[in-house]
């Protein structure tokens, strides 16, 4: 199957690759949006605007190159706007072209909160990853550079199709700018594909994190992740606590970490 979907994005045209990709993914996206626009939110949001910011996540996935799917974008928005008054900001680090970017931007509007995006805009830093097969069968590799998206371009994307006007870019390897970032954080998303900048992020961003705040992982595909995450050591000696609770950890491509 996984084959099957690389062989068709590179012959097909983009509306049928689309096309294939909702079909493909319907029953769990479908799912996941009636979930959301059916259910009321810790934050107030209305019927409508729910079932407008799906609608927006689907545009938006027609116009930008996104590499996730939309249960997975419609489940954090959920999370961003369950939230309640837990404080702090919400945080993307890896934006690539600003699907992920936009949608966010929409929700930081509807959660009124500051909407911080930590990217290289030079793709991936220098590593001797060697990348592998995901658990669904497709092979993935990181080298230095790939997935570079240059920052004027994500800034558009979120301009023309999400709300700019809470969103803050900072520009650098993780390992440059987090260290600078001091606020407080409710719920940030890690969308970085190698292990070294999901170090990175975990060791910079775990001490921000607010009591019942949420980190994911929407790598949690790739088996290096999975490992990273498991393994108690690192927790203890890296960031120096205890491994917090994650949930279905190696089922799906992406995990929530509690802290
Ligand atoms: C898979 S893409 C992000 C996809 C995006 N969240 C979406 O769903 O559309 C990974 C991004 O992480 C960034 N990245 C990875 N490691 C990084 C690091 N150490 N420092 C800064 N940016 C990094 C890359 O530049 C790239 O834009």
């Amino acid at each position: 199957m996984a084959t099957l979907r690389s062989k068709l994005k590179k012959i097909s045209p983009w509306p049928i690759h689309y096309l294939y990709r909702k079909i493909y993914y319907f029953p769990k996206d479908f799912s996941e949006a009636c979930k959301f626009i059916f259910h009321k939110t810790k934050t107030p949001t209305t019927f409508w605007q729910r079932k407008m910011l799906v609608w927006k996540f689907y545009r938006i996935s027609y116009l930008v190159d996104c590499p996730h799917t939309e249960h997975e974008m419609i489940h954090i928005a959920r999370a961003m706007l369950d939230l309640g008054d837990i404080p702090g900001a919400l945080v993307e680090c890896g934006a690539f072209h600003g699907g992920s970017t936009a949608k966010f931007s929409l929700v930081a509007k509807l959660a009124k909160r500051e909407f911080h995006v930590f990217d290289s805009f030079e793709g991936m830093p220098e590593n001797k990853e060697a990348g592998g097969e995901s658990i669904y069968g497709r092979e993935h590799h990181f080298p230095k550079g790939s997935h570079a998206v240059r920052i004027d371009e994500v800034r558009e994307n979120v301009e023309k199709y999400g709300d700019i006007s809470r969103t803050k870019f900072h520009k650098g390897f993780f390992s440059e700018t987090l260290p600078d970032f001091k606020e407080p954080v409710a719920l940030a998303c890690m969308n970085v594909d190698l292990a070294l900048s999901t170090k990175d992020c975990l060791k910079y961003l775990s001490p921000l994190m607010s009591k019942d705040g949420i980190i994911y992982s929407q790598d949690a595909h790739f088996p290096w992740i999975i490992e990273l995450l498991k393994d108690d050591r690192f927790w203890q000696n890296e960031i120096g606590i205890l491994k917090p609770k994650m949930d279905d950890l190696g089922k799906l491509k992406f995990v929530a970490i509690h802290y």
